[in-house]
């Protein structure tokens, strides 16, 4: 009974259909919007027509109409037939997403306030999802921190990244190109001079590729890019892995203190004592930046153990070196 509306484009209500299980959710979507209409239009008319046929006129005295079995019986039983349908649907739906097809990619992706990290069978880690077109990848999905939602529109797929458990999605893309990836559970932010800092910086893109592209990108993303130095390297996971979300490389402050000039310099930590900036003590910021806090800054930075590798954090340290 399911009228297929297959579109590539997006329509006024939904946004274009991007994987698999875009028309199955789609088509149940639009059979209640419709029905809605239908009795929307049907109930609020008759209501309206009765209301004027029926209405108190002069001499003519109002008398009790009985009922109408079989009316009444009808007006019943058809609705859980209806409901019958639209669970049997509904169910079928959300078998399919539950269960992932046991030859699905995994890619496990990390929440964390205020970026996402996902890494790939290969090991590479992106703040971005990048995925083979006509494949199934299975997402598995933990928080580093707070609450998060994992949400592609495109792909009619959500779910809540929770602290201390995994939670995990599939879906198999139908398309080559590019779609929003957001956060959708609002999960902290501060008010600040900068915009990077919070639950509305967390949107990202999902890149459907093909399976030539996908595999080149993600043998070049192991390392630092062809022709980049390890602290031009740096100077590109500082944006991407949003590092400067927090901290600035001009001196000004931000969430977290600002990389210009720290390296070799002496700074007094919240409990008062002081430290020589140097490698281990960076390292030790990045995996466990609880352990000594600056003065002056909250202890808001989320650990990137497991988010960044051994060669990243050297890339990371040589690229801080060069911001005298
Ligand atoms: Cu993460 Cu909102």
């Amino acid at each position: 009974m399911t009228v297929s509306l297959m579109t590539l484009d997006p329509s006024v209500q939904m946004p274009a259909q991007m994987s698999t299980f875009a028309p199955a959710v789609d088509d149940i979507y639009y059979f209640i919007y419709w029905m809605s209409v239908v009795f929307l239009v049907g109930i609020t008319g008759a209501a309206a027509y009765f209301s004027w046929k029926y209405k108190r006129k002069p001499g003519v005295k109002a008398e009790p109409t009985g009922h109408n079995t079989v009316l009444e019986i009808g007006w019943t039983v058809a609705p859980i037939f209806v409901l019958i349908y639209l669970f049997h649907a509904g169910f079928k739906g959300y078998l399919d997403l539950a269960v992932a097809p046991a030859d699905a990619m995994e890619v496990r992706v990390r929440g964390l306030q205020w970026s996402w990290d996902f890494e790939y069978p290969n090991g590479a880690h992106m703040n971005q999802l990048v995925v083979p077109v006509n494949k199934p990848v299975k997402l598995i999905m933990s928080s580093s921190d707070v609450l998060h939602a994992f949400f592609v529109p495109a792909f009619r797929v959500k779910r809540d990244l929770v602290p201390g458990m995994y939670t995990s999605l599939w879906f198999q893309a139908t398309q080559t190109g590019e779609t929003n990836v957001f956060c959708a559970e609002y999960c902290g932010g501060r008010s600040t001079e900068n915009a990077q800092s919070g639950h509305w910086s967390m949107i990202t893109k999902a890149k459907i590729l093909s399976a030539d592209e996908f595999d080149k990108q993600m043998s070049a993303a192991v390392g630092p890019p062809e022709g980049k130095t390890t602290e031009q390297w740096g100077e590109i996971l500082y944006k991407s892995k949003n590092c400067f979300g927090c901290h600035t490389v001009d001196g000004s402050k931000g969430a977290g203190p600002s990389w210009k000039g720290k390296f070799g310099s002496t700074e007094t930590l919240s409990d008062g004592s002081q430290i020589k900036i140097d490698e281990n003590y960076i390292r030790e910021s990045m995996l466990d930046p609880q352990a000594k806090i600056v003065q002056g800054f909250g202890p808001v930075m989320p650990t990137y153990k497991g988010i960044l590798n051994d060669k990243e954090i050297d890339a990371l340290i040589s690229y801080i070196k060069t911001l005298k």
